[in-house]
C-alpha cells in the first residue's frame, strides 16, 4: 500500500482543524441560538461547555487518531478490538448524515452572494427565502458546493486541505473583523453589545435544563468532535506535537470566530429590529437569512457589497468544514479499501448530493436530519468515544497526550480524569435530555 499522507506543517494542522470546527455552526447557529436562547446567558454557558467539556472531548479524538495513525474507523481496532469500531462507524454515519444537509445550507448561501450582487432579495426578503430554499434552484446550489467539496477532497491532506485551508482560514478571521468594526459604528449596536455580552445569572440559573443541553450540543457540533473528523485529522499527525497545546488553541479560536460572527450579526438584527427576531416568528433555519438579508436591504448599494462579504466569510466557512467530514469517509476507504482518492470523493460527493436533495425540496426535512443529528447522533457518538478513550484506553492515552509536553503528567491525570467523570456525565445528560425532547 502507498505511504499514508501527512501535514505539511503543524500550522497546517491547526489550520485544517479550525477550517473544520470554523463553520456554519459558528456562523448562522451560534448567533441564532444566542438571539433565541437568552443572549449573554447562553453566550456564558456555551464558553464554559466549550472549555470544560469540548477540550477534553477534542483531545480525546487527538489521543485516538495519531496513536492510531488510520482512519476514524479502523482506529478503534487497532487500539483496542474489532467491536469498536462500531463507535467509529458510527461517528462516520453521523458525519455524512450532517454533511448531506449542510451542503444544502451551503447551497443557499452561495446563493446569497449571488443575490447579495444583485440586489435580488432587497425588495421582499422573507419571499426571496422562501423561492431559493427549497426545489430545484436549492437542488442545484447544494449540488455544486458538494462538488466543490470533492474537488478539494480529491487533492489530498497536504496539496488539497491543507493548502485550501491555510487560504481559508486567516480570510474568514480577516473578514469577520472588518464586519465586526463596521457594525460597532452602527447607531444603535450599545444595545445589542448589552444583549449579548452583559449575561444575566438569575436566568441561566431558572432556564438551566434547557441552556445546558443546547450549549454542550453546540460545543460538540462546533468543534466537529463525534463525525470523526477530527480523529481522522490527527492521524495525519507526527509524535512531536503536543496535543494540549495545539487542541487550546483550536478551541480558542472556534470561540473566538463564534464570538465575532455574533459582535457582527447582532447588531445587525438590533438596529434593523431594535432587537433579536423572534424564532418562531422568523421560521426555524431561515430566521438569520431573512432578518440579515433584510438589514442588508436597508442599507441600500452599501448593503450589496456587504453582503457578498458577508456570505462570502460564511460560504469559505461551510466549505472549509464540509471537506473535513468527506475527508472521514475517504481515508476510510482509501485506506481500507485502496480505491483511488478522486474517485471516492467523488462517489461520496454524489452519494451525499442524491441523500441531501429531501433536505433540498423541503426544509421541513432539512429540519428533521437537523434535529437528530443534534438530539441524537451527536450526543450518542461523542458519548461512546468519550467512554472508549476515558475507561477502555485510559493509561495509554495519558501517555499521547504527554507527548511533546514538557510539563510532568500532572495535566494528563486530569484530563483522564475529567474524561471518566464530569465530562461522561454531561454528555450523558445532554444526551438523555436530547433524546427525551425529541421524542416527547
Ligand atoms: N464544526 C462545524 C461547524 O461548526 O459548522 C460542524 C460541521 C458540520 C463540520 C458539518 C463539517 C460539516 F460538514
Ligand atoms: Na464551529
Amino acid at each position: 500500500m502507498a505511504e499514508r499522507e501527512t501535514w505539511g506543517t503543524r500550522i497546517g494542522f491547526i489550520l485544517a482543524a479550525v477550517g473544520s470546527a470554523v463553520g456554519l455552526g459558528n456562523i448562522w447557529q451560534f448567533p441564532f441560538k444566542t438571539s433565541t436562547e437568552g443572549g449573554a446567558a447562553f453566550v456564558f454557558v456555551y464558553l464554559v461547555a466549550a472549555l470544560l467539556i469540548g477540550l477534553p472531548a477534542i483531545l480525546g479524538e487527538f489521543v485516538v487518531g495519531r496513536r492510531a495513525n488510520i482512519n476514524a474507523v479502523e482506529a478503534f481496532d487497532r487500539l483496542k478490538h474489532p467491536a469498536w469500531t462500531v463507535v467509529g462507524a458510527l461517528g462516520l454515519l453521523t458525519g455524512l448524515w450532517i454533511l448531506s444537509y449542510y451542503s444544502v445550507v451551503g447551497g443557499w448561501v452561495t446563493r446569497y452572494i449571488v443575490g447579495s450582487a444583485t440586489g435580488a432579495y432587497f425588495a421582499a426578503p422573507a419571499e426571496y427565502f422562501g423561492r431559493v430554499s427549497m426545489g430545484w434552484e436549492a437542488i442545484a446550489f447544494h449540488g455544486g458546493f458538494m462538488a466543490v467539496t470533492a474537488g478539494i477532497v480529491a487533492f489530498g491532506i497536504e496539496d488539497g486541505i491543507e493548502k485550501a485551508t491555510k487560504l481559508m482560514v486567516p480570510s474568514i478571521i480577516v473578514m469577520l473583523v472588518g464586519l465586526a468594526v463596521y457594525a460597532f459604528t452602527l447607531d444603535g449596536a450599545g444595545a445589542a453589545y448589552e444583549f449579548y455580552l452583559s449575561p444575566d445569572f438569575g436566568f441561566i440559573a431558572d432556564n438551566l435544563g434547557t441552556i445546558v443541553p443546547y450549549a454542550v450540543s453546540q460545543a460538540f457540533f462546533s468543534l466537529s468532535l463525534g463525525m470523526g473528523a477530527m480523529i481522522t485529522y490527527a492521524s495525519y499527525l507526527g509524535d512531536d506535537d503536543s496535543l494540549f497545546a495545539d487542541g487550546s488553541l483550536i478551541v480558542v479560536l472556534n470561540t473566538a470566530v463564534g464570538l465575532l460572527a455574533g459582535l457582527v450579526v447582532i447588531p445587525l438584527l438590533f438596529v434593523q429590529f431594535g432587537t433579536v427576531p423572534d424564532a418562531a416568528a422568523g421560521g426555524g433555519a431561515g430566521a438569520l437569512f431573512v432578518s440579515v438579508a433584510q438589514a442588508f436591504a436597508d442599507l441600500g448599494m452599501a448593503g450589496r457589497a456587504l453582503g457578498v462579504v458577508f456570505f462570502g466569510v460564511v460560504l469559505v466557512a461551510a466549505l472549509s468544514s464540509a471537506i473535513s467530514l468527506l475527508e472521514v469517509v475517504t481515508s476510510y476507504v482509501v485506506d481500507n479499501y485502496g480505491y483511488s482518492r478522486p474517485a471516492t470523493a467523488f462517489g461520496f460527493g454524489g452519494a451525499l448530493f442524491a441523500l441531501g436533495t429531501l433536505s433540498a425540496w423541503n426544509t421541513a426535512w432539512l429540519g428533521w436530519f437537523d434535529s437528530l443529528a443534534y438530539g441524537v447522533l451527536l450526543p450518542l457518538s461523542v458519548l461512546l468515544g468519550v467512554i472508549f478513550v476515558g475507561w477502555v484506553y485510559g493509561p495509554e492515552a495519558v501517555d499521547e497526550i504527554q507527548k511533546g509536553t514538557s510539563n510532568g503528567g500532572s495535566f494528563a491525570t486530569a484530563w483522564l480524569w475529567s474524561v471518566r467523570t464530569y465530562v461522561l456525565a454531561g454528555v450523558f445528560v445532554t444526551l438523555y435530555l436530547g433524546v427525551t425532547d425529541i421524542y416527547s
